[in-house]
């Protein structure tokens, strides 16, 4: 078996009500469906890369809870390397509140918990894993110093680095310079760049930013738009599908996950971004952050509809 993707993220409990509007400042709704279901942006690209068909590593920190636990297992059973993951003594798991509008938007708010608890200390015992890795895939909801440390290890070892910039907020520089892959979306790229995406001149625009920052490959993801790609001196809009929304909860984290399964089968970036797209499409149709992500054979059963 060849080597696997190493994801570091954070593992969320995501507490899920389903409005018909997103609340406004003062306002009480009362909202159905209330559950509580596994997500954390590097949980859910975790998943993704699995079921997408990644041999997964994963290195994230849970709390010292049943759900927590329930994770590492549940992690465990869909064929990912889970040593990576830490038990936090005394630390609960962390977790999201999200509402879901009926039109499939969403509004969230984030308690790191144990997520905070990985720092480069905790990371350290792991650095053989990431050394060892095809590629290493993060986020921004774990400490900063640590994905700074891992991405400069992987980079040392020549291993690619990829960083969905999520959430939002700008960058060192120490960072960005060992990054082979960035995915930000409109409202991240603008918060790394300072240039409003509006169009595919100003995405462009945006792209050779992020170039001139070090980083090879730039994807910008448009929503139901697409994705704006820029590689090897080209940029390009990559058009999405169109599907109704019921929630777009971690679609990003699925187009992440399916990217990077599609690159370690070698793919070339083009059909990588198709997979990815459809992957994405799938998983804003169902309710949910893992519960929605599809697996590989239902990806490319859609590709193959929509040709
Ligand atoms: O990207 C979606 C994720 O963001 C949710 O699963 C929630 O946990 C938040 O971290
Ligand atoms: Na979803």
């Amino acid at each position: 078996i060849g080597k696997p993707l190493v994801v570091l993220g954070s593992v969320n409990a995501d507490h899920i009500l389903q409005v018909k509007e997103l609340p406004r400042p003062g306002e009480t709704v009362t909202g159905h469906g209330y559950r509580v279901v596994p997500g954390g942006k590097g949980a859910n690209q975790a998943v993704a890369a699995v079921r997408l068909g990644a041999r997964t590593a994963f290195i994230a920190c849970v709390g010292e809870d049943d759900f927590g636990r329930r994770m590492k297992d549940a992690f465990q059973a869909k064929g990912m390397d889970t040593r990576g993951i830490m038990v936090e003594e005394g630390m609960p798991t962390g977790m999201a509140m999200i509402f879901v509008a009926e039109n499939g938007e969403n509004c969230i708010g984030i308690s790191p918990e144990a997520n905070a608890c990985l720092t480069p200390e905790r990371l350290a015992p792991h650095l053989g894993l990431i050394r060892g890795a095809s590629a290493l895939l993060m986020q921004m909801e774990t400490p900063m110093e640590t994905v700074i440390m891992a991405a400069e290890e992987a980079k040392k070892a020549g291993v690619p680095v990829a960083l969905n910039p999520a959430p939002a907020r700008s960058l060192p520089e120490e960072l960005l310079k060992n990054l082979a892959i960035i995915t930000p979306n409109e409202t991240e790229a603008a918060a790394l760049t300072g240039i409003a995406i509006q169009d595919a001149a100003s995405a462009m625009e945006a792209a050779a930013c992020l170039h001139g920052m070090g980083v090879a490959t730039v994807i910008i993801t448009l929503g139901a738009k697409g994705a704006f790609v820029s590689a090897k001196g080209r940029g390009a809009v990559v058009p999405g599908f169109h599907v109704t929304p019921v929630d777009t909860t971690a679609a990003g984290d699925t187009f992440n996950g399916a990217l990077m399964a599609a690159l370690q089968r070698g793919d070339q970036l083009p059909e990588a971004i198709a997979f990815s797209h459809a992957a994405a499409a799938l998983s804003v149709m169902r309710m949910g952050a893992q519960t929605s992500i599809p697996t590989r054979k239902e990806a490319e059963d859609f590709l193959r509809a929509q040709r």
